[in-house]
Formats: structure tokens, C-alpha cells, sequence
């Protein structure tokens, strides 16, 4: 995204993918929260819309207005520099503004936007925050996408968000192996080429003791034999927080599979499970749990990136269209089929400074009590598949797509 015609032409693409994302929907599933981690699709359309008013708008084009006063405070999600904001467990009780009233306020910005980037283009700064902006929509495309999901998932009717999204849908057979991993001190953090997020640096040596990683992801197939073996009646094969946790909740499959273990809810409706694929909405207690089961652990992050980094990221894709989601057709299946848990804390690399001002919350505030997870999902922006990529969630998370890959430690 250098070039101004580049940058031009990459916000249309993005910001209208967003609105193709919900051609599916109807005013009435766009307005449902059905948990607190779950925000209606409506409030992702106009919070990602309200980040370019307050971060590039307002910063850089004075004769801007709002068109409405009050989505200062509904549409910011956790910018406490920036002012007070809606709850977030409330987001769902938003019935005003309507569905039309936030697709207005995203056409009123777009104008505003598209003039902005025409006059003033050559502004590195302004560059850098559309930029950022735009990876931020790219990110919430993936959550709207996740939340639908549970949205429609607490339906009865369970009805499918599109047809054509049965995803993650690579597949791998035989029995699991593993490779040996790279040891010693190696370069971690991103390189330095194209966009990340401030998260991702600074690149940093990482010390690897000797391991060997997963050669492809754990699936359904072998996490359903996890189950039927008493898994989730061991309490020697989980953490205590995990133990708790499962218990608490009942859990005793992975978030959207049937009882009889038979059939799962994907975004194309309930499907049967296919053994092949990989699992699933697991937390990660879930998946420390199944890795200990296995004789194994969970990488971290480090052992993750350095067995990534060998693959081939160029080319892994089959299709960057979201109605053809990113799915890996490496056997290796390290980026875009599921999040993969790490045993690492989400944690600040050695030297990381948040961007400045009221960017720097974007990320690093986050850094306690969550986990990181690596490579990307079969519904995450293709653009955003990249080794040093990291995400990171509370480890009894499970609406996302969140698989497992084994390691072990060298004998
Ligand atoms: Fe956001």
C-alpha cells in the first residue's frame, strides 16, 4: 500500500468487503450480542467506520463534522485516552442507531475519506494511520464473521451465515509426526518488510531449546477419540484453572459440535464432522489438556515461528477472496486453517514500545492474562498471513477459530 492510488484503491476494496461480509444478514441478526465477547455485526460496521473519523478525520482534515455526536461514545471500544465508551456487554441493547443510520454514517465517512486521501496523499503520517485503519477493518472482518457465527449458532433454526463458508476445509490423514525443530538463538519479531503491528517487534533474539513440532495440525478425528477415552474426565490431563474452568461450564466438546459427536455448526449450517479436518473452538485448557493426553505440549510461540518461517508463506493460498476463504493447501497447515494455541504468555517482545498517543492501546495493554496464538484463521484477512503474526486471547476463549499443533520436548 505505498503508492496514492494504491492506498485509494485498497480502502474501497477493504471497506466494501466489509459490507459484502453482511449481504447475507438481515437488519435483526445485525443487531443481536450473544455473549459479551460477541459484538453485533452493526456495531463492527460502525466502530471500524468511527476509528477512521477519530484517529485520521479529526487528526488530519479540519473542516471535517460528525454527522452524529453520539457515536463518540457508542462506537469506541476501549480508547480510554480518547473519552468514555458504551459498555461493551451492552452492545447488543444498540436497537438506535438503526442498520440504514450506521450504513449512512459509514457513506458519510467514506466521502469524507476519499477526499481526504485525494488531497492529501503524500502525508506519511496520514498514510500510516489509513493503513492501520484498514488492517483494523480487516481484523474486525474476522470477528464478525466469528460472532455471527455464535450469534446464529444460539438460534434454534441454526441458520447458515453463508452457504458457500465451510471452512476450515483442509484435510490430513495418517498418523501424527513430528519434526525436528530449530535450536539455539534465532531472530524472532517481524522483519521489517510490509505493515505489522506494533506487537510483532521489535525482531529479538530467542533462545529454542532442542524440540521436535507437529508436522500438521490435531483433527477432529483424533480430538473425538480424546473425548471418547474419558478426556474431559481426567483431571491429570488438565491445569487447575482448566479443571475449574470445564467443570464450571459443563464443557465436554468442542464449542459447536453436537452431542452425539456426529455433526458440528459451521457458517454454512450444521455439517457432519469431518474426522480429516482440523479441530476447532477449543480453549486453550482444551488444548493443553489434549496435548498431555498425547504425550506432548503445546510449542511456543518462538518454536512455532521458527518451523513457520521454513514454509512457504507465498503461494499457500488458494483464494484471497473472503467467499473463498484463506486456507492453507500446505499438508503443513501453519498459516490460515486455525489459530494455533502457543504455551506463551501474550507477552511484550524485549524493547517493544506501543505506538504513540492514543494508538498505543491498540495492543500492548492487552499484554497479561491472555495467551498468544499464531498462523492465522481459515477467516482471517489473506494480507494478514505472515510468520511474525500474533493475536492473543483468555485462555477459556473458544469462539474463534482455535486449533491445536503438538510439539515435544528432544529425548
Ligand atoms: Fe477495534
Amino acid at each position: 500500500m505505498n503508492s496514492h492510488a494504491t492506498l485509494l484503491e485498497a480502502y474501497q476494496r477493504i471497506r466494501s468487503l466489509t459490507l459484502q461480509l453482511c449481504a447475507t444478514l438481515e437488519p435483526e441478526d445485525a443487531v443481536v450480542q450473544s455473549m459479551a465477547d460477541v459484538s453485533p455485526a452493526k456495531w463492527h460496521l460502525a466502530h471500524v467506520t468511527w476509528f477512521f473519523e477519530r484517529f485520521v478525520l479529526e487528526h488530519f482534515d479540519g473542516s471535517y463534522r460528525r454527522l452524529n455526536e453520539d457515536y463518540d461514545f457508542l462506537f469506541n471500544s476501549y480508547y480510554y485516552s480518547v473519552g468514555p465508551m458504551h459498555a461493551r456487554p451492552q452492545r447488543g441493547l444498540l436497537t438506535r442507531p438503526t442498520y440504514t443510520e450506521v450504513l449512512d454514517y459509514r457513506k458519510h465517512i467514506d466521502d469524507a475519506m476519499l477526499a481526504l486521501l485525494q488531497s492529501q496523499a503524500s502525508d506519511e503520517e496520514l498514510r500510516q494511520r489509513v493503513v492501520l485503519g484498514l488492517n483494523h477493518e480487516q481484523q474486525h472482518q474476522e470477528l464478525l464473521l466469528t460472532d455471527i457465527k455464535h450469534v446464529f449458532f444460539c438460534n434454534p433454526m441454526r441458520p447458515a451465515v453463508n452457504e458457500s463458508l465451510v471452512v476450515p476445509e483442509t484435510v490430513s490423514v495418517g498418523d501424527y509426526s513430528y519434526k525436528d525443530g530449530a535450536d539455539g538463538i534465532h531472530k524472532a519479531g517481524a522483519d521489517g518488510n510490509g505493515f505489522c503491528f506494533d506487537n510483532e517487534t521489535p525482531r529479538h533474539d530467542a533462545l529454542l531449546h532442542p524440540h521436535r513440532i507437529g508436522t500438521r495440525l490435531v483433527t477432529n478425528g483424533e480430538y473425538r477419540e480424546f473425548i471418547e477415552l474419558g478426556g474431559y474426565k481426567n483431571s491429570n490431563l488438565w491445569l487447575a484453572d482448566g479443571w475449574a474452568t470445564v467443570n464450571e461450564h459443563g464443557w465436554s466438546r468442542p464449542m459447536y459440535w453436537s452431542g452425539d459427536l456426529q455433526s458440528e455448526f459451521t457458517l454454512a449450517g450444521e455439517r457432519e464432522v469431518d474426522p480429516n479436518a482440523p479441530v476447532a473452538h477449543l480453549s486453550f485448557y482444551e488444548a493443553d489438556a489434549y496435548a498431555r493426553w498425547a504425550g506432548a505440549r503445546l510449542p511456543t510461540e518462538f518454536e512455532w515461528e521458527l518451523a513457520a518461517a521454513a514454509e512457504d508463506v507465498e503461494g499457500n493460498f488458494v483464494d484471497a477472496n473472503i467467499w473463498h476463504p484463506v486456507a492453507s493447501n500446505s499438508s503443513a497447515q501453519f498459516f490460515g486453517d486455525v489459530w494455533e494455541w502457543t504455551s506463551s504468555s501474550y507477552a511484550p517482545y524485549p524493547g517493544f514500545k506501543p505506538l504513540a498517543g492514543s494508538l498505543g492501546e491498540y495492543n500492548g495493554k492487552f499484554m497479561c492474562n491472555q495467551m498468544t496464538v499464531r498462523g492465522g484463521s481459515c477467516v482471517t484477512a489473506e494480507e494478514h498471513i505472515r510468520v511474525s503474526y500474533r493475536s492473543f486471547f483468555y485462555p477459556d476463549a473458544r469462539w474463534q477459530f482455535l486449533g491445536i499443533r503438538l510439539a515435544k520436548d528432544e529425548d
